[in-house]
C-alpha cells in the first residue's frame, strides 16, 4: 500500500489521521481563545486583531479551508473507525457493561463532537455570516475608529484613526442575550471535556505516552482542559454577569444602556 493509501485505508492510517487532525483543531482553538481573551482589554485590541486577521484575504481564506478540511478528515476518521470497531467486536454480548470501564469523557466522544459541530455551524452564523442576531453583527454597527495603533508582536498593523469592524461591540451585543450565552456555555463546556479524552488519545497514537510520563500527562491534559474551559466560560460568563463592562463610549456601551433603560422604565 503507498502511504497515502496506508494513510486512509489500515486502521492505524486512520487514527494517526485524527490524531494530526485532532493536534491541528486544538492549535486553533487554542489560539482563538487567547485573540478573544482580549475582549476584556481596550476595544482597540480586539477590533484592531480582527482587522488584521480579515485583511490577510487570500492567506485567510487558505487558513479555513485548510482547517474545515481537518474537521471533515477528523470527523470521516472518527466515524470509519467507530463502524470498524462495532464490526471488529459484533453484537454486544448480553450484560456485559463494557462501557463501564470507561470515563465519562471517552464514553461520550460521539456526543459531544456533534453538539461541537452544531455549535460551529452556529457560530459561523453568529460572528461570521450574520444570519443569527442580524441587529447585533458587526457589518449592521457602525464601524469603530482605532483610537491608538494596534501592534502584534511589536509590529505595527493597524492605524490609529482607521475605521474597522466594531467586533468587540458585536461580542458584548451577542453574549448579552442570556439564551445565547448559556449556550456557548453548554458548547464549550462539552468541548473541553472533548478535549479532555481527544488530547489524551491523541498522545497515544503519537507514542508519547509511555510508563514514566503517561501520569504527567494525564495531569496535564486536565489542566489545559479545565483552563480552556474557565477561559471560554469568562467571556460569555463575565458580560452576562455584568462583570465586564463595554469601554463608555463604544456602540455597545450606548445599546446596553439604552436596553437598561427600557426595562427599568416598562418595569416601573
Ligand atoms: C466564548 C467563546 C468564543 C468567542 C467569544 C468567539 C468569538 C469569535 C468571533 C468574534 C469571531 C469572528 C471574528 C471576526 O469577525 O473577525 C469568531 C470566528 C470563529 N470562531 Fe469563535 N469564538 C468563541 C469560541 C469558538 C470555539 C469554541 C470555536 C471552535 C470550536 C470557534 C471557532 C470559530 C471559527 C471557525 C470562526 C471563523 C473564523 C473565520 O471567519 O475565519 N470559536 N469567533
Amino acid at each position: 500500500m503507498n502511504p497515502a493509501g496506508l494513510l486512509f485505508r489500515s486502521s492505524i492510517g486512520r487514527k494517526f489521521l485524527m490524531a494530526a487532525t485532532g493536534l491541528i483543531l486544538v492549535g486553533f482553538v487554542t489560539g482563538h481563545l487567547v485573540g478573544n481573551l482580549q475582549i476584556f482589554a481596550h476595544p482597540d485590541k480586539i477590533n484592531g486583531y480582527a482587522h488584521f486577521l480579515q485583511s490577510l484575504g487570500p492567506a485567510l481564506w487558505a487558513v479555513r479551508l485548510g482547517l474545515l478540511a481537518c474537521v471533515v478528515l477528523h470527523v470521516w476518521a472518527a466515524v470509519a473507525l467507530a463502524l470498524e470497531n462495532r464490526a471488529a467486536r459484533g453484537p454486544e454480548p448480553y450484560g456485559v457493561s463494557t462501557w463501564l470501564d470507561a470515563t465519562f469523557a471517552s464514553r461520550y466522544m460521539k456526543h459531544t463532537g456533534l453538539v461541537v459541530l452544531a455549535f460551529i455551524v452556529y457560530h459561523l452564523a453568529h460572528f461570521t455570516v450574520g444570519a443569527a442576531q442580524a441587529g447585533s453583527f458587526k457589518s449592521n454597527l457602525p464601524d469603530y475608529s482605532m483610537g491608538g495603533d494596534f501592534h502584534l508582536l511589536g509590529f505595527p498593523l493597524v492605524a490609529k484613526g482607521q475605521t474597522v469592524h466594531d467586533v468587540y461591540s458585536m461580542v458584548f451585543l451577542g453574549f448579552a442575550n442570556p439564551v445565547v450565552s448559556l449556550f456557548y456555555i453548554v458548547a464549550v463546556g462539552l468541548l473541553s471535556l472533548h478535549l479532555l479524552h481527544g488530547v489524551d488519545s491523541m498522545f497515544q497514537t503519537f507514542g508519547w505516552r509511555n510508563h514514566r510520563w503517561s501520569c504527567w500527562l494525564r495531569k496535564l491534559v486536565l489542566v489545559y482542559s479545565l483552563a480552556y474551559f474557565l477561559g471560554n466560560v469568562a467571556i460569555p460568563g463575565a458580560i452576562l454577569g455584568g462583570v465586564a463592562q463595554p469601554v463608555a463610549g463604544t456602540t455597545a456601551a450606548k445599546k446596553m444602556a439604552v436596553a437598561v433603560t427600557s426595562t427599568s422604565v416598562s418595569q416601573r
